[in-house]
């Protein structure tokens, strides 16, 4: 008799680690498909905004934002480099030929002096992949009007 319910409990057991390994692997899967999409849908738009702090020296965002230092940045994910108007941009920036898509925008930030040499956005980069992936999911939500794009 013990025999049997031992014999029970271990097949409850067994059949517990099937349960737990079943939602295991479309996580595993989740987690994967997160790690091989670009940018925006990685990072994380919270985190990016307070990573923007460094811009915000010299970038504003938003509704009401100005040229300063450096351009307005809202709507910038897929313009043209050196399109916002009223902006004095460096002669090497109108000259870049670039378009700020996603794998433009990851270099420019990680080095902007090395992708568009004599640059006048004397940044030294972004060192940290991460936190671009986050800045990046932070300035795709404005658009070219400054407000969030729903
Ligand atoms: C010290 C001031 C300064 C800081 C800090 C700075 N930038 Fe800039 N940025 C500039 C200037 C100036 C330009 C214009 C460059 C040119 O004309 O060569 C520029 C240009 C750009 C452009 C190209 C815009 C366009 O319209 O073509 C992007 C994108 C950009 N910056 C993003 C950022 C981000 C994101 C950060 C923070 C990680 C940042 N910048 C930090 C000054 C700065």
């Amino acid at each position: 008799m013990s025999g049997f319910s031992r014999d029970r409990r271990l097949a409850a057991c067994s059949f517990q680690r099937k349960v737990r390994w079943k939602p295991a692997v479309p996580g595993t899967l989740l987690f994967l498909l997160l790690a091989a999409t670009p940018a925006q849908a990685g990072g994380d738009a919270d985190k990016g905004r307070a990573a923007f702090a460094k811009c915000r020296f010299c970038h504003q965002l938003g509704e009401g934002a100005k040229n300063s230092v450096g351009p307005v940045l809202n709507g910038v994910v897929g313009r043209p480099a050196a399109s916002q108007p009223g902006y004095a941009y460096s002669a090497a920036m109108k000259a870049s030929g670039k378009t700020w898509d996603d794998a433009a925008l990851r270099a420019f930030l990680a080095a902007p002096a090395a992708v568009v040499p004599h640059t006048k956005m004397t940044f030294a980069g972004v060192r940290d992949a991460g936190t671009i992936d986050d800045i990046l999911a932070y300035l795709i939500r404005f658009g070219p009007d400054g407000r969030a794009v729903p």
